[in-house]
């Protein structure tokens, strides 16, 4: 039995745990059922089919474009492929920001219809009643707070949230807010390590960082940019961990160059017809 078959199914109490332990939490974004897959493989704890998708699978400028439609879709193709990793799913641009049963019913879509085991709101105070809700109703949340894209025009850009003494405290007051409203985890965005420190300190639950230093309890990633699959960002905190993006490219140049010159397909790669056929097919012809 592989190390898969028998780690069992990651929930939000083992995440809880895990972070009580002390262990790190691994999270990667994932879009579809191969990248859902090579991850579930790898071992990782949390899946996030996030509305970055917009940016590095369907090309968008931000992830503003991303609809409910779009999360559904992407969701379904990565809970087919995830046996044992926590699959949460974001909800994209204003979802969340019309009356409470509006939210109800997008996140009840992504739980339904995408088999998603929770769903990701950005934002602080203003989603509560939407985390309580959801919560209730039982679906579990993880909020997002510092750099939440979906704010991306009203921030001013991608930059580095919790600078300043009252910003800070404010992303404290938010960790506090989510996690009395039922919030199962947080994942914090590029924010100063020193202010991640006292977040994930003033909370029980998982605090999972992505450009917010090693002092949370586990760390996120974009699927593209850990492995430099095409993708134009290259952020200060990413790390690359493979170059596929030319691995892919150069195959693929190799494959023009071959059928251009008919080097491929080779005789090995063809069908062969009976010789009776060849026979009344070509007669006396020259055969291909
Ligand atoms: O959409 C996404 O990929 C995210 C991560 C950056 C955390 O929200």
């Amino acid at each position: 039995m592989s190390d898969v078959q028998e780690k069992k199914p990651i929930t939000t109490s083992k995440l809880r745990q895990m972070k009580q332990n002390k262990e790190p939490i691994t999270m990667l974004t994932a879009y579809d059922y191969p990248s859902a897959k090579l991850a579930e493989e790898a071992g990782i704890d949390i899946l996030l089919v996030g509305d970055s998708l917009g940016m590095v699978v369907l090309g968008y400028e931000s992830t503003v474009s991303v609809t409910m439609d779009d999360m559904v879709h992407h969701t379904k193709a990565v809970t087919r492929a995830a046996k044992t990793a926590f699959v949460v799913a974001d909800m994209p641009f204003l979802t969340c920001h019309g009356s409470v049963e509006e939210a109800i019913h997008h996140a009840g879509r992504l739980i339904q219809e995408g088999n998603a085991k929770a769903v990701k709101i950005e934002g602080g105070e203003e989603i509560l009643p939407i985390v309580k809700r959801c919560t209730k109703a039982g679906i579990p949340v993880m909020g997002h707070l510092g750099l939440t894209p979906q704010s991306v025009h009203q921030l001013g850009g991608y930059k580095v949230q919790g600078k300043d003494l009252e910003s800070a405290k404010q992303l404290i007051t938010d960790a506090k807010a989510l996690e009395e409203a039922g919030a199962f985890g947080i994942v914090l965005e590029c924010v100063p390590a020193e202010v991640t420190a006292k977040v994930a300190e003033a909370v029980e639950i998982p605090v999972i960082g992505i450009g917010a230093g090693v002092q949370c309890d586990g760390q996120v990633l974009v699927f593209h940019d850990v492995l430099s699959y095409a993708s134009n960002l290259t952020p200060k905190f990413v790390k690359s961990y493979a170059q596929i993006g030319d691995m892919i490219q150069s195959a693929i140049s190799q494959y023009v160059i071959e059928v251009r010159s008919r080097q491929f397909p080779e005789q090995r790669h063809s069908f062969a017809a009976s010789e009776e056929t060849i026979q009344q097919l070509y007669g006396e012809e020259v055969r291909v």
